[in-house]
């Protein structure tokens, strides 16, 4: 007899499910039965989600910093799939350069799309998932929700601050059995918009290996939280 698929039946929700980790992300939950509500602005990178994964995949444009935008695509996503079971906030954008030539438009975005955009996803929610007293939030920060860097100092904060919100938000809402997770990734090959063949693997996480520690999260029985998850390449400098 095989086994089930450990995610079979389940709905996740995926933002920046356009490129990068969250695109490897919703091919990944997909392979291991779950059924994915994937949203990003992109409609392009949407639509090639939809015509690889069928209807096991629910797409639509959204907006994570603005809210209604947010709750539009939370209520299409239950519409189409069912009440969702895990939200896994992934959008998310950086810039590298000292904090004095940062504008403060470019400041903002971050603020807005890093910080405030998992905000918006947890608000739509969390409510279905305290009424049903189960529900998976994971938020992927990063190794800078830990450490300091210079010339992300920005990038940083906001990282930062999703992890105090992560850490926070489970002990409010465990008791309603709901976990939160904080995922908090090395560098990964997804720079400059899509994987490179050849780049060392060493070097840089190729977007599969952690979508796939993301899946394992998912997976564990219901009784047990993994609160935070660090992963990197061994051989970058952390
Ligand atoms: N790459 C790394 O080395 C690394 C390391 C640690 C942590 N992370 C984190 O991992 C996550 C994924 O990063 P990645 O490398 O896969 O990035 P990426 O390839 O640049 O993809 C970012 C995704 O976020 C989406 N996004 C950006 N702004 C958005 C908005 N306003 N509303 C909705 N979606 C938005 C983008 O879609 P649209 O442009 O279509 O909206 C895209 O799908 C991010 O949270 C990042 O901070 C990355």
């Amino acid at each position: 007899m095989p086994h089930p698929l450990p995610l079979s039946h389940r709905v996740v929700l995926v933002t920046g499910a356009s490129r990068g980790l969250g695109h490897a992300l919703t091919h990944r939950l997909v392979a291991a039965g779950a059924r994915v509500a994937a949203g990003a602005r992109d409609a392009e990178g949407l639509s090639s989600l939809r015509n690889a994964l069928g209807d096991a995949v629910f797409v639509k444009p959204v907006d994570v910093r603005d809210a209604q935008s947010v709750r539009d695509f939370v209520a299409g996503a239950e519409d189409a799939l069912g009440p969702i079971d895990a939200a896994i906030n992934n959008a998310g954008v950086g810039q590298y350069k000292p904090f004095h030539e940062h504008a403060i438009a470019d400041c903002d975005v971050m603020v807005d799309v890093n910080l405030k955009g998992v905000l918006h996803v947890c608000h739509a929610v969390l409510p279905g998932m305290r009424g049903r007293r189960s529900g998976h939030i994971v938020n992927i920060a990063s190794d800078l929700a830990r450490r300091p860097l210079a010339n992300m100092a920005v990038y940083a904060a906001t990282k930062h601050a999703v992890a105090g919100f992560s850490h926070s938000l489970l002990r409010e809402v465990k008791g309603d059995g709901v976990k939160v997770t904080l995922v908090n990734p090395g560098i990964i090959d997804t720079f400059f918009g899509g994987s490179e063949p050849g780049r060392d693997e060493a070097w840089a996480l190729r977007p599969e290996v952690v979508a796939d520690a993301i899946v394992h999260l998912l997976a564990q029985p219901p009784h047990v939280v993994i609160d935070e998850l660090a992963i990197h390449p061994l051989g970058q400098d952390f």
